[in-house]
């Protein structure tokens, strides 16, 4: 057998047993055995370097380390799901389903793992991506991470389509993070939290080493593309089943919604049992029609909900209140709490939210509390044990000084919350606004962290974020555990991130209700902060997604001097106030319009045929209503689809038709 035969072979035969191992959970050899053909193959690799395979089975061990993750558009937006707590809820979903649709149909029910989100792309089946779900429209490639994940294929077996997308979740099994966290106590470092905080961490390492160690498992849960093989979703992860996917096999099918509640009911008492993590059960619409006929709010698809279970609730004593002050100056109390056990991790501190909160179920220092774990990852204070009170113990007194720097607190109108007004003086709010235009999703500063901050504050290097870029390596140099190295390391981060594009810096500059969709589209549209500078209300608030509040706090921003004189100085260090968000206008021929693509086309595929539609001034919408301008139909148009357009009296255009109309 020549080398490459056998390396062929080697990789054929080991992608076997890896799924025999990880998926099928039948192993067919010894780990010893396995370890032994994996260093045949990895030692001919190294021998035939021509012979490399990005999708070998020596991928797995990882051995890359990187030095960041690209951030890529999502092709499909990752969206989240609604969350219902109720039968009643239940109910509701069911009510509004059956408004929308006349024919009959089915509930997929499925458990909801309690981990990360990841997409896969396939193409002619091999993996070729993974993305993270990010902010919904981008996120990070962690392809090399994922790789090293022994559940997931990284080629497929038979009858694949050439391109799609599959969904699921990355999480760590409960016996790994447990021998994780041995591990840990036993080098004298703390335990980790919970087990998908930890997945999630272990995701993000740089060093595919490191993270081919953590023993992460993935579940896959939903299909995207073009040429799935069945119309509805059930099949579609059977199907993925048999490319060597790992699809969970706790998935049925019920007609109504009685039965989709016992099967909540089922697992409400049986995941306890599970090796894994779950907060709840997702119930999906099986026929893909009529999720697409259904299609999705801003936010989730109508087609789908999530059932969280009921959080886990403990009692505690709160030993004190203490109160934090962000980057916005809000003030956020604390309680620090008597150590317990919640879902799996130790509590030592919960949300107060703020002082009405306090005052309604007046909550007192030293009080048994109640203390309960939801989606979120800060635990929060739900009640009191009254009957536990201590007879001397007096109701909570809100601060009215700020707890840093003495000021008097102020409180809004409408605001739940109290605010310090001092932002150009207190402390933690200087600190908050430089932790916020350093972080990932803003200037994404290289080598700068709080404590480096906290530092350089104190030493009298930085007050206003302009400072930033006028350090020099001799100020440096002199600053505690700053090696020559690391100082270099910094200014290299602080000269990288003048490249930062523009609604990134727009992000980071903190202004009130402009996180970073707001900042992509007061970039996309003003362009250049100087036409922001000059935009009044009306201009703001014309924009698309900019509402009241959002207008009137860019405003208020840039009315202070000093907000101003931060621009101009930042614009002197060389940092990006123009937007490189590519107007990709090309006509408004299709303007206001609303457009249904269905079936396949000869000339463009579908996602180019979208685009144009964008590009001259169109909608794409996924379903036919009395709403739709004209369909541009292609080759194999849904029966039910033609139907629907022919009874709404909606026209059919052909891609040819279509190019002539933009043309
Ligand atoms: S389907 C468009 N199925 O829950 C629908 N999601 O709150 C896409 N999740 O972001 C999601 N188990 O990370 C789906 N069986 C399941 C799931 C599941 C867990 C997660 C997922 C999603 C989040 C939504």
């Amino acid at each position: 057998m020549s080398d490459k035969e056998r390396i062929l072979f080697l990789r054929k035969e080991l992608a076997e047993h890896n799924h025999s191992y990880y998926v099928l959970d039948i192993p067919i050899i010894s780990d010893f055995e396995f370890d032994k053909l994996l260093a045949e193959l990895k030692s001919l690799e190294d021998n035939n370097p021509d012979l490399f395979d990005a999708n070998s089975p020596t991928k797995r061990v990882g051995g890359a380390v990187l030095d960041g993750f690209k951030t890529i558009q999502h092709k499909y937006r990752m969206l989240s799901l609604g969350n219902t707590y109720s039968a009643e809820d239940l109910h509701d979903f069911d009510r509004r389903i059956l408004k929308l649709v006349e024919q009959d149909f089915e509930y997929v029910c499925e458990l909801k793992y309690d981990g990360v989100s990841i997409s896969l792309t396939y193409e002619n089946g091999e993996l070729v991506q993974a993305l993270t779900r990010g902010d919904g429209t981008q996120g990070d490639d962690v392809t090399e991470n994922v790789k090293t994940i022994k559940s997931i294929p990284l080629k497929l077996k038979s009858d694949f389509p050439t391109t799609f997308e599959i969904r699921g979740e990355i999480f760590l099994p409960f016996k790994g993070f447990d021998s994780m966290n041995k591990q840990r106590v036993e080098e004298g470092l703390e335990s980790y939290a919970n087990p998908r905080n930890t997945a999630s961490g272990s995701l993000k390492l740089l060093d595919t080493k490191e993270v081919a160690k953590r023993p992460l498992d993935c579940y896959l849960y939903y299909l995207l593309g073009d040429n799935l093989p069945s119309n509805n979703h059930y099949e579609n992860l059977q199907k993925a089943k048999e490319w060597g996917f790992k699809i969970p096999s706790e998935i049925e099918k019920h007609k109504t919604i009685d039965d989709v509640l016992k099967f909540i009911n089922k697992w409400d008492e049986k995941r306890h049992n599970l090796p894994y993590e779950i907060d709840g059960i997702v119930i999906k619409v099986n026929n893909i029609d009529l999720q697409e006929e259904m299609g999705f709010t801003a936010k989730s698809p109508r087609w789908a909900i999530s059932y969280k279970f009921k959080a886990e609730q403990v009692s505690t004593i709160l030993n004190e209140i203490s109160y934090q002050v962000g980057r916005t100056g809000a003030i956020t109390p604390v309680a620090n709490l008597e150590p317990v056990q919640l879902a799996g991790t130790t509590v030592k501190r919960a949300s107060l939210h703020n002082a009405d909160q306090i005052a309604k179920l007046d909550i007192r220092e030293g009080d048994r509390v109640f203390v309960e774990k939801g989606g979120e990852i800060i635990p929060k204070v739900v009640g009191v044990e009254l009957k536990d009170r201590d007879l001397f113990s007096k109701p909570t007194e809100y601060i009215a000084q700020c707890p840093s720097c003495n000021t008097e607190l102020i409180r809004k109108e409408g605001d739940a919350k109290h605010y310090c007004p001092n932002a150009d003086n207190c402390p933690p709010q200087i600190k908050g606004k430089f932790e916020h235009f350093i972080s990932r999703k803003a200037m994404d500063i290289d080598g700068l962290g709080g404590e480096t901050i906290e530092l350089l504050i104190q030493e009298g290097l930085i007050s206003e974020i302009s400072d930033l870029y006028h350090l020099k390596k001799e100020d440096l140099l002199p600053l505690e555990r700053m090696a020559a190295k690391s100082a270099d390391n910094l200014l290299l981060g602080i000269e990288a991130s003048k490249k930062i594009p523009f609604e990134r810096v727009l992000f980071g500059l903190g202004i009130r209700y402009v996180g970073e969709t707001v900042a992509k589209v007061l970039g996309k549209h003003f362009k250049t902060i100087d036409n922001i500078l000059e935009a009044d209300f009306e201009t703001l608030v014309a924009v698309d997604e900019i509402g009241d509040k959002i207008a009137e706090s860019i405003i208020l921003h840039f009315s202070k001097q000093k907000n101003i004189d931060l621009i101009t100085a930042l614009k002197n260090s060389g940092l990006q106030f123009l937007s490189a968000i590519e107007d990709t206008t090309k006509s408004e021929h299709l303007k206001g319009m609303k457009i249904v693509v269905s079936g396949v086309f000869s000339q463009y595929n579908r996602t180019e045929l979208k685009k144009m539609i964008e590009e001259h001034g169109g909608k794409n919408v996924r379903s036919i209503s009395k709403n739709t301008t004209f369909v541009l139909a292609g080759n194999n148009m849904g029966p039910s689809k033609k139907q629907k357009a022919e009874e709404l009296g909606i026209q059919l255009l052909s891609e040819e038709e279509f190019i002539n109309k933009i043309n």
